[in-house]
């Protein structure tokens, strides 16, 4: 069994800031990299009471400092980023990786932090529906990663004990609290970040997901 983070892992994000180049230019890079940080900052503060876990509200608040950041008020520019999140595109190798795990016996899902809305359109945009056995959203236990209530989602939802999944994210922060959940992490460090960063509980990493047929040993 094979669980996916979405964002960074299976969808790349870079194809959003490319988007608005045209308009900014190599601001696009500094508006999408303030962005991502602060949606991931936001996500990891206390919730709001009966705020629930809503990633899109999240992505939004964000995109309000960041625009802020450089300066740019134009609503025009900014539905056109928001909307970005429903149709990212998948990383190159993603859908032949996805088959070829299946092809192994190996069930696919992803876990992510993305609403249900957002995960849903970005895996009907890019036809990877059938390639997938679940599409689970943290939104359904109104929390976000790395609580250990969404990775359990995961494991309770397959009815599998924590260590006979394999857990698959290009965050750090990610793979490190799915490792402390007990899944079995592989971390896909598509930067080339360097070692000494390399997150606590990894079991292997690989530059992109098409090393992991063979660290599941197909
Ligand atoms: C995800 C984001 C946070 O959970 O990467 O998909």
């Amino acid at each position: 069994m094979c669980v996916f983070d979405a964002y960074g892992t299976l969808f790349d994000l870079s194809g959003i800031s490319r988007s608005v180049r045209a308009e900014l230019g190599e601001r696009a890079d500094t508006l999408m990299r303030v962005w991502r940080r602060r949606q991931l900052e936001i996500s990891w503060l206390p919730l709001r009471p009966g705020a629930g876990a809503d990633f899109w509200r999240v992505t939004d608040e964000a995109l309000d400092f960041a625009m802020n950041s450089i300066g740019l008020d134009d609503p025009r520019l900014r539905l056109r980023l928001m909307e970005g999140w429903l149709t990212p595109s998948p990383y190159p190798e993603v859908v032949e990786t996805l088959a070829r795990l299946r092809a192994m016996g190996c069930s696919t899902a992803i876990l992510s932090n993305g609403s249900a809305r957002m995960i849903g359109g970005a895996v009907a945009a890019a036809g990877m529906a059938d390639s997938l056995d679940a599409v689970l959203s943290a939104e359904a236990v109104g929390r976000f990663k790395p609580d250990p209530l969404v990775y359990n989602l995961a494991a309770t939802h397959f009815g599998l004990a924590p260590e006979s999944v394999c857990f698959v994210s290009a965050n750090a922060w990610d793979v490190s609290g799915a490792a402390a959940f007990g899944f079995q992490v592989v971390w896909i460090n598509r930067d080339n970040t360097p070692a000494e960063k390399t997150p606590q509980g990894t079991r292997a990493t690989a530059a992109d997901l098409a090393g992991l047929p063979a660290i599941l040993g197909g």
